[in-house]
């Protein structure tokens, strides 16, 4: 099972990734959080990435291109994957199709997430997250147990540096502009199936799971 989860930044694609990646038991490829690691880490990937997800940019398709390349070809995607936050332009879907010939898979399900704008700078503005394992809160629909600390882990609870209200409408231009089209490539190809992601998590779980081939 090969699946694309597409859609606007806050539209819940990493929430809902974590349980699909449970339920179906395929590997989670969220570049998002494959980019927070390396700035984390401090390695180089990071130091470059840094500076465009601060400020709500893209980080340069040859590099996400590159990071996904190499991870696609690990053992563990061989029976599947699910790719959260990539492609995010045409040229990365293009490069993915080149990439998945290569390794003799094939895309089987890409899901669009639909979430009107006033929702997801609800969502974004609110969103919290734990710095150690990731684990996603909302202030006010999903907020910790206590204040400012995981529930699953000793670590701390913050607001993600690129969900400020600057950066976030920078995001959803960045969307409009570079991502929108690459939703459009894959429409063109007769592929996307689009998802009401309103609702509760579990609501927009079940919808996904009954869209969802399972090869
Ligand atoms: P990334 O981390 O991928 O950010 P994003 O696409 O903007 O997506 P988000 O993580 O903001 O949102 P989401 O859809 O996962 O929503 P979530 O589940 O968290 O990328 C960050 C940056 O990295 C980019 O800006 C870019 O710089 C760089 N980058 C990454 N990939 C790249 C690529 N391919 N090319 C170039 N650059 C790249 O949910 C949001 C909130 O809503 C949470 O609080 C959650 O609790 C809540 N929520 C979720 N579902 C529901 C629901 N059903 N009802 C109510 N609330 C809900």
């Amino acid at each position: 099972m090969r699946i694309i989860l597409l859609g606007a930044p806050g539209c819940g694609k990493g929430t809902q990734a974590q349980r699909l990646t449970d339920r179906f038991h395929i590997p989670k490829l969220t570049t998002g959080d494959m980019l927070r690691s390396a700035v984390r880490a401090g390695s180089a990937l990071g130091r470059e990435a840094e500076q465009f997800m601060n400020s709500g940019a893209l980080v340069p398709d040859a590099v996400m291109i590159g990071l996904i390349r190499e991870r696609l070809t690990e053992k563990d995607c061989a029976a599947g994957f699910l790719l959260d936050g990539f492609p995010r332009t045409v040229a990365q879907a293009e490069a993915l199709d080149v990439t998945c010939r290569a390794v003799r898979q094939t895309i089987d399900n890409v899901l669009e997430f639909e979430v009107p704008e006033s929702e997801i700078l609800q969502r974004l503005t609110g969103r919290l997250v734990c710095d150690k394992c990731g684990a996603g809160y909302h202030a006010v629909t999903q907020p910790p147990q206590i204040a400012g600390k995981c529930d699953r882990c000793d670590g701390n609870v913050v607001r993600r540096a690129d969900d400020s209200d600057t950066t976030v409408r920078k995001r959803l231009n960045v969307y409009r502009e570079a991502t929108e089209p690459m939703i459009a490539y894959y429409a063109g190809l007769g592929v996307v199936r689009k998802v009401n992601a309103v609702g509760t998590v579990d609501e927009v779980f079940e919808r996904l799971c009954s869209l969802i081939d399972r090869n």
